[in-house]
């Protein structure tokens, strides 16, 4: 059993980026405190565990199982190139209802963002007022680490957590000077074109000791440099693009025809949203970085190289259009080409009218106390068993990512066993037949 610090006072939760997917988080949670809505798709705050066996009938609530923080103890904060607080960015985004927002609205147009790190170069569409102004990235990275602080104190907050809800960058490359932490340093100071401004926010939590999650597809914390840094500040880092929507429905599809031994010829995907993340994602080289995202997900999961009868050369395309009537309402499409006994074709055709941001918005909140309860367990690096929550898991170099969405769950909850000393779950349930 390992040895759990208590979560004794305020936990504060800082997002870079304080658009669609963070304000529906913020709002959400502040409306679930004072019992005017339910934490749907929460599994901290609905989730139950099996712990056991079954018969033993022993399934408490993820949240009574491992001392989480409580919803009452979180305090928001964070960045935007807006001024907008959270009740007009909420509006703006357009997700949550008016009616909702009113209510209560004396709460969240309190929570104001503090002026970014931002560079257009990183995200073409985006033109920013609200922004820092410092000579060097590393002094960028003072700043904010400054604010953290400033948050800390004047919040009185016990603890804190980052979460990167800001747009998605374009395209990077993992670079030499992303190799090691001092090249890094030394890259930031001399303002090296390979440091994204999400690096930046990256490289403040973990100085000051914040645990930090990436929900873009952006490489930001995905580099040995950053990885090095977290296991030496003793930091949890997770990422990478919070997995909601078409990837979503993908890894729930495509395990069960895997388990079937069902072959694919192709797998179309397509999308509409109009929201700003869509208008971003408009943006060829800010797509490119969310494409390498979503395109991964099906070879981990199918193994062409295990199953070459069944998925050598499937084609996989995935298309995001800009349509701006459909706000953060997105609408995708999925043709997916099987088949099955003697090669006999078959088709499954998918429409989803999803809500990204409604979606995404309990990721937030699960990610928020999960990496807090894995510091408080003095887990550091990478946190892999929080993979449930991510398109592009990071793990360990070496290893692939597991990007099945019921071996992650299982992964996490064993997780969570493991940490309170509770027998690990195998399924493999031979003793109720002795
Ligand atoms: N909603 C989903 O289902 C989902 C799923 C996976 C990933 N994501 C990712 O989450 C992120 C947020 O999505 P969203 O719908 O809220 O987008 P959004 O455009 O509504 O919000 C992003 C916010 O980040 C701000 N921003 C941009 N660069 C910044 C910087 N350097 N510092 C601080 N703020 C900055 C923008 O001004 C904007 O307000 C995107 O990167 C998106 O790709 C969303």
């Amino acid at each position: 059993m390992v040895n759990i610090e208590q979560p004794k006072g305020k936990l504060g939760v800082l997002t870079p980026g304080m658009g669609a997917v963070a304000t529906t988080f913020i709002a959400g949670v502040i409306a679930v405190r004072r019992g005017i809505a339910k934490p749907i798709g929460s599994l901290t705050q609905m989730g139950t565990i099996r712990l056991g066996k079954r018969t033993e009938k022993r399934v408490p609530k993820i949240k009574d199982f491992v001392p989480l923080a409580d919803l009452n103890d979180l305090v928001f904060g964070g960045w935007d190139i807006f001024e907008d607080n959270v009740y007009e960015a909420a509006l703006k985004a357009g997700v949550l209802k008016t009616d909702l927002l009113n209510q209560i609205k004396s709460d969240i147009e309190q929570i104001a963002p503090m002026p970014a790190v931002f560079d257009q170069n990183y995200v073409k569409k985006l033109h920013g007022t609200h922004v820092k102004k410092a000579k060097t990235k590393y002094d960028y990275a003072q700043l904010l680490i400054e604010d953290i602080q400033n948050f800390k104190k004047s919040n009185q907050l016990d603890r804190l957590v980052m979460i990167w809800c800001a747009s998605t960058e374009v395209y990077l490359k993992p670079q030499p000077i992303h190799e090691s932490l001092s090249a890094f340093e030394q890259a930031m100071k001399e303002n090296h074109p390979g440091i994204a401004p999400s690096m930046i926010y990256a490289y403040a939590a973990i100085a000051a000791g914040v645990p930090f999650a990436n929900g873009a597809p952006n490489l930001t914390v995905d580099i040995p440099a950053l990885i090095e840094f977290a296991r030496q500040q003793q930091v949890p880092i997770a990422g990478k693009d919070f997995k909601t929507g078409q990837t979503l429905m993908k890894t729930i599809i495509a395990p069960g025809l895997k388990a079937r031994l069902l072959g694919l010829h192709g797998w179309f995907s397509t999308n509409i949203l109009g929201n700003r993340d869509g208008e971003v994602l408009d943006d060829p080289e800010s797509f490119k970085t969310k494409e390498e995202s979503k395109l991964s997900v099906l070879e981990y999961i199918l193994q062409p190289e295990v199953y070459p009868d069944l998925y050598h050369k499937f084609y996989h395309k995935v298309r995001i259009n800009y349509y701006p009537p459909r706000g953060d309402n997105k609408e995708g499409w999925d043709n997916i080409d099987i088949f099955g006994w003697l090669g006999y074709p078959m088709q499954i055709k998918v429409d989803f009218l999803c809500r990204d941001s409604i979606l995404a918005a309990p990721i937030v909140l699960d990610l928020a106390l999960f990496m807090d309860l894995a510091q408080r367990c003095k887990m550091k690096g990478i946190q892999e068993w929080l993979s449930f929550y991510f398109k592009s898991p990071l793990v360990a170099s070496g290893l692939y990512p597991e990007h099945d969405l019921f071996i992650q769950l299982m992964k996490l909850k064993n997780t969570l066993r493991y940490l309170k000393g509770e027998e690990l779950i195998t399924h493999l349930g031979l003793e109720y037949y002795d």
